[in-house]
Formats: C-alpha cells, sequence, structure tokens
C-alpha cells in the first residue's frame, strides 16, 4: 500500500463540492457546487445531480442549471419535497458537502433551438425559472434579443423572492447589468395570494393584459414549468402561428418541463 492509498478517503463518481446553500423558503432551496474544469455547456440545459442512495447506488434526477455558462461555478434552484426520494435528503446539504453530478449537459430551453425574433418571452412556473436564470445572464440573449420578457408565475408572494433577488443582482452584473437594464422586462405573478399582479401567465396572455404587445409570429418563447402550462402555453403559442423548435430544427418556441427531484 502506497501513502497515497493510505490516507485516502471514499470520493463519490463525478462528485462535486457544495459551496453554498441558500434556503429561500421552507419549500425552495438553491445551492452552488464546484465546477468541474471540463465542463461546457449552454445556458439553459440540465444535467443529472443526485446523492448516494442507501442502496449504495447514486440517485439521480435532472436539473437545470441555473447559473450562466461562462460562471466558475454552478448553481440550481430546487423544490423540497418532503417525502421526495431526493430532495428531502438534498434540502439537508451544507457548504462542504459532496453532491454527485454527471457532466453531461442536454436540453432544448438554448438559443440555439430558436430561428432569430424581435423579442424574447421566458415562461416559468415555481422552480421552472431555474433555465432563465441561467439564460438572463448570459450575455448571447441580449445580442439576439431587442427585449427580453422573464414571466414568472408562483402561487404565493414568497415563493418569488429567488427570481426577484436574480433580477435585482442582475441589474448591477458588471458584464451583462447595462444590457438588461434596458432590454429585460420582469413580470412577476402570483395565483393565490394577492400581489401587484396575479393571475395565471397563461390567462394574462389570453386576456392581453402583461401590459405588452400581444404575442406576435415573430416572437420567440421558452416555456418551463408544470405540464399543464407546458400544454397550455403550446397551444397559445401555435395560436400566434409559432411552431415548435428544437436543437436539430429551430423553430418558434421551445418547451421544458420542471423538474421537480
Ligand atoms: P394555480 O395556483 O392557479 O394552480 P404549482 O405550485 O402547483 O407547481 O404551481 C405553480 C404555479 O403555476 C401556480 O401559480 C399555478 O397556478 C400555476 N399553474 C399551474 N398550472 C398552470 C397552467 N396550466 N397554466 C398556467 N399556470 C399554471
Amino acid at each position: 500500500m502506497n501513502e497515497m492509498t493510505a490516507v485516502s478517503t471514499p470520493v463519490l463518481p463525478d462528485a462535486q463540492t457544495v459551496t453554498e446553500v441558500r434556503h429561500w423558503t421552507d419549500r425552495l432551496f438553491s445551492f452552488r457546487l464546484t465546477r468541474p474544469a471540463s465542463l461546457r455547456f449552454r445556458s439553459g440545459e440540465f444535467v443529472m445531480i443526485g446523492l448516494m442512495g442507501e442502496n449504495g447506488r447514486p440517485l439521480l434526477r435532472a436539473y437545470s442549471i441555473a447559473s450562466p455558462s461562462w460562471d466558475e461555478a454552478l448553481e440550481f434552484y430546487s423544490i423540497k419535497v418532503p417525502d421526495g426520494p431526493l430532495t428531502s435528503r438534498l434540502q439537508n446539504i451544507k457548504p462542504g458537502d459532496q453532491v454527485i453530478l454527471r457532466p453531461k449537459p442536454v436540453g432544448t430551453l438554448v438559443l440555439d433551438a430558436l430561428t432569430p425574433g424581435k423579442r424574447l418571452f421566458l415562461v416559468a412556473t415555481g422552480t421552472g425559472i431555474a433555465p432563465f436564470a441561467s439564460l438572463v445572464r448570459d450575455p448571447d440573449i441580449y445580442e439576439r434579443y431587442d427585449e427580453v420578457i422573464l414571466t414568472h408565475t408562483c402561487r404565493d408572494v414568497a415563493d418569488l423572492a429567488y427570481g426577484q433577488s436574480l433580477v435585482t443582482d442582475l441589474m448591477m452584473d458588471p458584464l451583462v447589468g447595462e444590457e438588461a437594464a434596458s432590454k429585460l422586462r420582469y413580470i412577476p405573478t402570483t395565483t393565490r395570494e394577492a400581489s401587484s399582479k396575479m393571475g395565471r401567465i397563461t390567462d394574462l396572455l389570453r386576456k392581453n393584459a402583461l401590459g405588452v404587445p400581444p404575442l406576435a409570429a415573430d416572437d420567440r418563447v421558452m416555456i418551463c414549468g408544470s405540464i399543464g402550462l407546458n400544454r397550455d402555453m403550446k397551444q397559445i403559442c401555435e395560436a400566434a402561428g409559432l411552431v415548435e423548435g428544437s436543437n436539430s430544427a429551430p423553430g418558434g418556441f421551445v418547451v421544458e418541463k420542471a423538474f421537480v427531484g
């Protein structure tokens, strides 16, 4: 036995170290992990992350990367499901802990899956804002679009905190702050608790009550939320004359379900 093996402790496969954890509500938290030097991804993509299961096999779920592709760390935003196999444990992580991260980013919420357009709508419910937290911090988005409209619908006002903090910080960001201040419009809405704008984003779009010109064929849309939101938004996009896009065939809108751990 050489000296190296004598002192080494067991290391998880693809392990990354937790550097920061922030609890936004009793149901929502975000965390940052070290980024493998070799990991390249496009803003908006997701990876599989998780913990070692009690059976000694990794317990992994898909998580959108919430940090932009230029960031030195990786950020994630998660719900806490009390009896969820992964999130019931993941919510207890602390800086210094290890999390498994499979370094194979994929996904359709990427700028390359859309054909050029004027405005870009980013439509999220709940933790579906995570991929958009990556995209709105990426300078590319402001090069491609005249206006970026980020909508976030949650049940209660407290559930909006992560998005609100993201947008506030973004305006002071040395890299994209100036562009974001002139091109990003953030529209948070709540459905159960009173706030300055209430209602499902789908209803607000249908009633043309968002305070922006209605969705048109030269707009582009990214959708990330519950199955119901994805289905209803798809219908709204198609009614506006948009065709669904993908990595291999870019189009007018793209959809990805929000992952709940
Ligand atoms: P609502 O309160 O009217 O159900 P959840 O917490 O269930 O994941 O929902 C997150 C947010 O997404 C809630 O504000 C919820 O509104 C909204 N939502 C759920 N289904 C849809 C849908 N089909 N279209 C638009 N918004 C939706």
